[in-house]
């Protein structure tokens, strides 16, 4: 076992954690400004309590995890403490990324990324949780770490206390025996979980459910879950993809259908950019069985909905789905047609570059004149933004809540 040796014995925490240099973090890739930090003090007090709990416990680095470590502070804090072997979970690919460059930028090296999976909490006993935003997220995970981790372990979750509900504890403890909130500090706060429960046989995520013929599969953390999005389904409507009684069928134009046809014999590339679920990328994939499906997210949670999705319904030979940060492994000009349904909330603060990030991918993964199909809510007003960073955009239909619009690709 690899316990740093001058943690190994120690009769009691003393409350001294080396000294990390936090502030050097970045959150690069991901959106970057003044208002927003690569780090905070959950992320502190998690490093703090875990290096406490290790040295109580004689826990070495290679039996703890990391889940949701958003830009890698408590992976690398630790690491730089001495605990060699943390194995740590990231949903993003702009936090694994950012992740990387940050433990290069330290010189702070010896841990592994994993999926949330047996290899990441095998054997594991100490289990270190930033918590997330929705339930069913916490509920997978929570699972994930009674039916994998040792009999003895610990799971601490911590978060913003203004961000934390009661709600959290009773998902916890679904899976633990002994849940304890502790008490608040710098306005966050730990909860500490042990005695891990039996697991059912079947893990409760992935679930599915089919809306108008195709099936959803969703992981914890996919956006919607199992559902179809109001927004998606307006926008599926504007394309004519859901169903005979589409808007483009009713109002007898067809137009945003009939432009995405293939129309000089050549498959179509189109995108799912940011595909959830993968309910855009498999109900175009089923329109236009000569495509070529790419849909691609930045959340490991998304990726696994998406790829079952595409398998339930059968698509797989014509829709790839990637792990990527804003298509950034797409070529520039190697897309006809762009689907979206931007996200416009950033973790729980709301902020609108990530959606403008979406924005330019799509103008530079696009070919000349090719076409990006926005859904949007209307009080978001995106259609300015699109016309200068995308080319000419008009409002192909509008609901009371959303709009959609269809921007071409300015040559
Ligand atoms: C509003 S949801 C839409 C999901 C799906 N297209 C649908 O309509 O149900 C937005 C999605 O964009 C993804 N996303 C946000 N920023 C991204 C980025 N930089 N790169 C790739 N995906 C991103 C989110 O993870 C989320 O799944």
């Amino acid at each position: 076992m690899n316990v740093p040796a001058e943690r190994v014995g120690r009769p009691a925490y003393s409350g001294q954690v080396p000294e990390f240099p936090y502030s050097r973090l970045r959150r690069w890739p991901d959106v970057e400004a003044e208002n927003l930090q690569a780090h905070d003090a959950t992320d502190r007090l998690l490093v703090d309590r875990g290096v406490a709990l290790a040295a109580e416990r004689r826990i070495g680095g290679e039996q703890i995890a990391v889940i949701g470590d958003e830009y890698g502070a408590i992976t690398l804090a630790l690491t730089d403490a001495g605990f060699r072997g943390i194995r740590v979970h990231q949903d993003l690919a702009t936090g694994r990324r950012a992740l990387a460059r940050n433990a290069e930028e330290l010189g702070v090296e010896g841990f592994a990324s994993h999926e949330l999976d047996g290899g990441l909490l095998a054997d594991a006993r100490l289990v270190l949780l930033q918590l997330p935003k929705a339930l069913a997220e916490l509920e997978e995970i929570a699972d994930a770490v009674a039916r994998w981790a040792a009999p003895d372990a610990v799971l601490v979750a911590g978060g913003r206390v203004k961000h934390m509900t009661l709600a959290q504890n009773e998902v916890i403890g679904r899976s633990f025996g002994l849940v304890q909130p502790q008490r608040a500090e710098r306005k966050s706060r730990l909860i500490v979980a042990s005695e891990p429960r039996e697991v059912p046989e079947r893990p409760p995520f992935p679930v599915a459910a089919t809306h108008d013929g195709v099936t959803i599969v969703a992981h914890g953390g996919a956006f919607a879950g199992a559902r179809l999005d109001i927004g998606t389904r307006v926008l599926l409507d504007a394309l004519g993809l859901s169903g005979a009684d589409s808007f483009a069928t009713r109002t007898g134009n067809g137009a945003a259908r009939r432009s995405t046809d293939a129309a000089d014999g050549r498959s179509r590339t189109v995108l799912d950019l940011g595909c959830g679920t993968g309910a855009l990328a498999v109900s175009y994939a089923r329109a236009h069985p000569d495509a070529r499906v790419i849909a691609t997210d930045r959340s490991a949670a998304a990726v696994a909905s998406a790829r079952a999705t595409v398998e339930a319904n059968e698509v797989a030979d014509r829709v790839d789905v990637t792990h990527d940060d804003a298509a950034s492994e797409i070529p520039d000009g190697s897309v006809d047609v762009v689907l979206l349904n931007p996200p416009f909330h950033l973790g729980t603060s709301v902020h609108t570059g990530a959606a403008t990030r979406l924005f330019e991918a799509s103008a530079r993964v696009l070919r000349p004149e090719g076409e990006l199909y926005t859904v949007f809510n209307s009080s978001l007003g995106y259609r300015a933004e699109l016309g200068r960073l995308v080319g000419a955009t008009e409002q192909l239909h509008r609901t009371p809540k959303f709009t959609v619009t269809r921007s071409i690709r300015r040559p």
